[in-house]
């Protein structure tokens, strides 16, 4: 299980990244993280690099987490290009050793009765579940922040904040990183996650790092391929004018 730097080791098994992350443990090396969905920009590519500056090798993941969609969000429509993904991280200087791409994050193995929710958004209990739970997997251990997940996103997005916690979770469990990096660019989930690693314990020290923005002052985001030019001008608008404040 050789890394270089050069030309990153895919790993798709959760199972090999475990040994993976420690192998380089017994070899005393430092674990740099960067979770994402896939789709790499700069805004990306700065987090790689700041990872770079604070781990001996990094681990990035590109995994497209159904636990944080709505039945009715863009899940299947989501941006994706690996193959530029893999290009733009070797062209990373000092490259990253590994880009995490896994198929069985929430692949337990045994189906049950029951695992499966209608497509209506909601279980029988009325409450709001995400794609994974209509995929039926099984998955129904959950991490939130209580308190904090309640505001601005998480007002119109019930079930992001659920979602992201408990994937972040499982790829610290996985990944065991040393130093995790975040933007700021979604302070809501920076926060969330800050409070996570505090509350549960984890020996990773959270970083958050500063938002990059388009020539036109937008911040990038995977998304914003789905906007139109009068879009881009009203979402950049909207963001760079709202000051937004999470008491912690
Ligand atoms: P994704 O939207 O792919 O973003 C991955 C990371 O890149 C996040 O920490 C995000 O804040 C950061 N990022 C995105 N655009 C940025 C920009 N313009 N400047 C600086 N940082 C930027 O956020 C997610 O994925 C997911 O929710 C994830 C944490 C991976 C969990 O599934």
């Amino acid at each position: 299980m050789a890394a270089s730097a050069d030309e990153p080791l895919v790993i798709t098994d959760k199972a090999e990244m475990r040994e993976w992350s420690s192998s380089m443990r017994r070899q005393g090396r430092t674990i740099g993280l960067v979770p994402t969905m896939g789709y790499l920009h700069e805004g990306h590519l700065s987090l790689v690099r700041e990872a770079r500056r604070r781990g001996d090798v990094v681990v990035v993941s590109v995994y497209v987490n159904p636990g944080q969609f709505a039945p009715s969000e863009d899940l299947s429509t989501y941006p994706s290009d690996f193959e530029g993904d893999l290009r733009k991280l070797k062209a990373v200087p000092g490259g990253v050793e590994v880009v995490f791409h896994p198929h069985d994050l929430y692949d337990y193995g045994q189906r049950q009765a029951g695992d499966q929710v209608g497509g209506s958004g909601v279980n029988s209990d009325n409450v709001s579940v995400s794609c994974l739970e209509e995929k039926g997997l099984g998955h129904e251990t959950w991490v939130r922040a209580e308190r904090l997940e309640k505001g601005m996103c998480g007002k119109s997005r019930p079930v992001f904040f659920r979602g992201v916690a408990t994937v972040v979770t499982k790829l610290f469990n996985i990944v065991e990183p040393d130093v995790a990096v975040f933007g700021k660019k979604d302070y809501q989930q920076w926060r969330i996650i800050r409070r996570l690693v505090r509350d549960l314990d984890f020996s990773i020290q959270v970083i958050g790092s500063e938002v990059m923005r388009d020539h036109d002052g937008l911040a990038l985001s995977s998304r914003n391929v789905y906007l139109s030019p009068e879009e881009r001008e009203k979402y950049h608008l909207g963001i760079v004018h709202k000051q937004v404040i999470v008491k912690s």
